[in-house]
C-alpha cells in the first residue's frame, strides 16, 4: 500500500524529531512492503516567519488530502503571548485540531519496562505498574470559548474566558473513552469539577448515561484536584481517564512525568474520519533546538499510533514499539532519560539505534 502523510515539522526541536521519525517510517516501509509519500505543511512560528501568519490559508485542505498528519512541535519565545493571535503558533495548533474535527486526544502514559528506574515515584508504586490512557476532549471548553478583555470603571482591565460544553460534545468523547476501555482493562475514570462547575455537572450526567450503556466497563467519577493527587499517589489504579480539554492538558503533562520523561509520550488526535493527527505531547524545547539533544522517542511512538489507528497496521505498530523498547533495553539513553553517570546519545543516534532494531 502507498500512504500519503502530511508532515508538520514546526519549530524548535520539531524538524529534528520529525526527521528521525520519517526515517523510521521508511524503514517500516522497506520491511513490510509499504511506500510513503510525504507532503510538507507549513504551520507554527516557522509559518509566521515565512508568510506572516502561523496558520496559512489552505493548511487544513492540504492535510485533508493526506491519510494522516504527523506533527513535531510548534511554539517558541520568538512568537510569544505579546504577539497578535494570527502570528502565534498555539493559535495554529488549536485551529488545525478544530478544522480537522479532532475532538478526541488519546495520550497513553505507560511506564516502559527498561525505564522503571526513571519513574520519580516510590519503587513500590512503580512496581505496581503504570499503564493508563488519557482521553482528552480537544475541540471544546475554555480553550475555544469566547474571550473578552475590557476596561472597567473601577477595577482596571478585566478579562473572561468562557468554558462551554454541549451534551453532544460530551457524549462523543465519552463514547470514545468507553470504546477504548473495552480494548483495555475495562475501567473508565471520568474527571470533572462537578462540585463547582455547571459544565462539569452536565459532563457527569452524560457520562452516567453512557456508563449505563456499557455495563461491562467499570466506571467512577473523580474530581480533578483529587485526580492530580491520585496520579502521583497510586497511578496504577487508572485505566482510561476521560476529561475535558483544559483538565486533560494539565493532567496529561503530570501523567507523562510519572513515566520518566515527557520526551517519551506520543498522542493521537482523532475525529470521526481521516485524517487523524499524531504528535508528541511535549513542546518545541527551544532551549535545546538544533543541538541534536532532543529525545525523538515520543514522535517515533506517535508514528506507531499512526500505523495502529490510521492505517490499521498493528504488526507495523508493534514493530516500532518493540524497537523502542529494545533500544532502551540495550541501554541507549537521550539526556532527558539518562540516569546519574549514564552516557547520553543525541537525537540522530537514538533514531539510528531504533531503526537498527526494526
Ligand atoms: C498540548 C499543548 C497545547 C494544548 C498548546 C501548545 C496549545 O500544551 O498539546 O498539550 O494546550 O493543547
Ligand atoms: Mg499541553
Amino acid at each position: 500500500m502507498n500512504y500519503k502523510i502530511a508532515l508538520i515539522r514546526g519549530d524548535g526541536i520539531g524538524p529534528e524529531i520529525v526527521n528521525e521519525t520519517v526515517k523510521v517510517i521508511d524503514k517500516i516501509g522497506e520491511r513490510f512492503g509499504h511506500t510513503f509519500e510525504y507532503v510538507d505543511v507549513l504551520l507554527g512560528g516557522c509559518a509566521t516567519d515565512a508568510v506572516g501568519v502561523s496558520y496559512p490559508d489552505g493548511t487544513a485542505e492540504l492535510c485533508k488530502s493526506c491519510d494522516a498528519v504527523l506533527l513535531g512541535a510548534v511554539g517558541g519565545p520568538k512568537w510569544g503571548s505579546d504577539k497578535p493571535a494570527e502570528q502565534r503558533p498555539e493559535t495554529a495548533l488549536l485551529a488545525i485540531r478544530k478544522d480537522l474535527g479532532l475532538y478526541a486526544n488519546l495520550r497513553p502514559a505507560a511506564l516502559r519496562p527498561a525505564l522503571a528506574d526513571a519513574c520519580p515515584l516510590k519503587r513500590e508504586t512503580a512496581e505496581r505498574g503504570i499503564d493508563l490512557l488519557m482521553v482528552r476532549e480537544l475541540t471544546g471548553g475554555i480553550y475555544f470559548g469566547r474571550r473578552d478583555r475590557y476596561e472597567t470603571p473601577d477595577r482596571g482591565v478585566e478579562c473572561t474566558d468562557l468554558m462551554a460544553y454541549s451534551e453532544k460534545e460530551i457524549e462523543r468523547i465519552g463514547r470514545r473513552a468507553f470504546e477504548m476501555a473495552r480494548l483495555r482493562r475495562r475501567k473508565v475514570s471520568s474527571v470533572d469539577k462537578a462540585n463547582v462547575l455547571e459544565t462539569s455537572r452536565l459532563w457527569r450526567a452524560v457520562m452516567h448515561r453512557l456508563a449505563a450503556e456499557y455495563p461491562d466497563v467499570a466506571y467512577e467519577d473523580v474530581l480533578v484536584d483529587n485526580c492530580a493527587m491520585q496520579l502521583v499517589r497510586d497511578p496504577g489504579q487508572f485505566d482510561v481517564v476521560v476529561t475535558e480539554n483544559m483538565f486533560g492538558d494539565i493532567l496529561s503533562d503530570e501523567a507523562s512525568m510519572i513515566t520518566g520523561s515527557i520526551g517519551l509520550l506520543p498522542s493521537a488526535s482523532m475525529g470521526d474520519g481521516a485524517p487523524a493527527l499524531y504528535e508528541p505531547i511535549h513542546g518545541s524545547a527551544p532551549d535545546i533546538a538544533g543541538q541534536d539533544k532532543a529525545n525523538p522517542i515520543a514522535t517515533i511512538l506517535s508514528a506507531a499510533m499512526m500505523f495502529r489507528y490510521s492505517f490499521q497496521l498493528s504488526a507495523e505498530a508493534d514493530a516500532i514499539e518493540a524497537a523502542v523498547d529494545n533500544a532502551l533495553a540495550e541501554g541507549w539513553r537521550t539526556a532527558d532519560i539518562a540516569g546519574p553517570g549514564e552516557a547520553a546519545v543525541g537525537t540522530k543516534k537514538m533514531g539510528q539505534v531504533i531503526r537498527d532494531n526494526i
